[in-house]
């Protein structure tokens, strides 16, 4: 209520990068302020439940939903968003050197379509500055991937060695992480996703990700973050060579660079689409993946989640952790709660008494 009667009303008046980076210093100062964190779980937290919470990769997940990469791309606000009923969050997409992404204007809202359309570019300050904040945080309240990615100057055949960076400077403050090799912002981004290129990423990946875990006595798991703009051959080959590569799960989808079905004036702007009009196409994803790894690889389901139904499909087709990140535009933050209390009539409706027996229910 207050979010969509005086927050929202506000937030879209202003330029979205700006009300963007408006949410981001109250989330970060909310958090700081004494009895802050405590005041924005009174008011957002989801309180934990057995039939929400999951283990997954060694790690307690108390509730399914996340928050999508992207938003806290630097770290700057993991404290204030693990307070407001996450079950999870990413932080990045961090790239090794610090980036200034595209030019501005690189983000649009779509009201009607509950859309929006980005091309950031990976702007974010490294990871130096990652492993600092992420360093200075206490504890982690909810598991913390970080995302990583390439530099725009990195050519595609040293991609490796980006995200080799990332893992090493990164290791110990990650609870997981995250492979996006699915930005449609980032020249050629996308071709890593295909052919050897994918292998031998997803080798170099898992060699330093051991080296690590060596190194720090801890191993951590390991996942890829795909785009739902491939065909269902391309999807079949990613899919066999992610399983292959014996990296820990996949993350169904990125942002899409289809324009079905919008109204939108802004529809013309380039760059990835995401909110309700990439949902239908993610949850086809996560069922497809699902069915070619016959459940045994976990999937995290992200694309136009708004509400309890919408995640509840994505985790019947094979999600067993769900993300949002443009719902929390067009909703605010009470949509977790919303959301979870949603999801735990569909279970009972449905006769399960735990979340992960709805995980895949529909290949039954
Ligand atoms: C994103 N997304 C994204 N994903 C990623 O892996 N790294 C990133 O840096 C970003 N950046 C980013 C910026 C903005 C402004 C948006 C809207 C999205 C994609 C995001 O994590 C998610 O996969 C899609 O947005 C689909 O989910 P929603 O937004 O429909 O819930």
């Amino acid at each position: 209520m207050l979010y969509q009667n005086f927050a929202k009303p506000f937030f879209f008046k202003m330029d979205p990068e700006r009300a963007h980076h408006v949410v981001m210093d109250g989330m970060r100062q909310a958090a700081r302020l004494p009895g802050g964190a405590s005041l924005l779980r009174a008011m957002y937290g989801v309180k934990e439940t057995d039939d929400m919470a999951q283990e997954l990769w060694g790690l307690h997940f108390p509730n399914p939903i996340g928050l999508a990469a992207g938003l806290d791309k630097n770290a700057e606000a993991v404290e204030g968003f693990s307070s407001i009923g996450f079950g999870f969050m990413e932080v990045g997409t961090v790239t090794p050197l610090a980036q200034p992404g595209n030019e501005l204007p690189r983000l649009f809202r779509l009201p009607p379509d509950r859309a929006l359309i980005n091309r950031m570019g990976f702007n974010n300050e490294g990871t130096q500055q990652m492993a600092s904040r992420l360093s200075a945080l206490y504890e982690h309240r909810i598991p913390v991937a970080v995302n990583i990615g390439k530099n725009k100057i990195t050519p595609n055949d040293e991609a490796y060695k980006d995200y080799e960076k990332c893992i090493s400077s990164l290791y110990p403050y990650a609870d997981f992480f995250v492979v996006n090799i699915s930005s449609p912002n980032t020249p050629d981004l996308r071709k890593l996703q295909h052919g050897d290129d994918l292998s031998i990423l997803l080798q170099a990946v898992k060699k330093q990700m051991n080296v690590e875990a060596e190194r720090y006595g801890k191993a951590k798991a390991v996942l890829v973050k795909i785009a739902p703009d491939v065909t269902d051959e391309e999807l079949e080959y990613m899919t066999a060579a992610i399983k292959d590569s014996g990296v820990d799960g996949i993350i169904a989808t990125n942002t899409t660079i289809s324009r079905d079905g919008l109204t939108h004036p802004n529809a013309k702007e380039t760059g990835g689409l995401s909110g309700i009009p990439v949902r239908e196409r993610s949850t086809e994803v996560i069922r497809k993946v699902y069915r070619q790894t016959g459940g045994k690889l976990p999937i995290i389901g992200v694309g136009g989640v708004f509400d309890s139904q919408d995640a509840y499909d994505k985790i019947r087709a094979g999600a067993s952790l769900v993300e949002i990140y443009t719902a929390l535009i067009y909703e605010g933050p009470g949509v977790n709660r919303a959301i979870i209390s949603g999801l735990r009539e569909l279970l009972r409706r449905d006769g399960y008494s735990h979340i992960r027996e709805a995980v895949g229910a529909d290949h039954n």
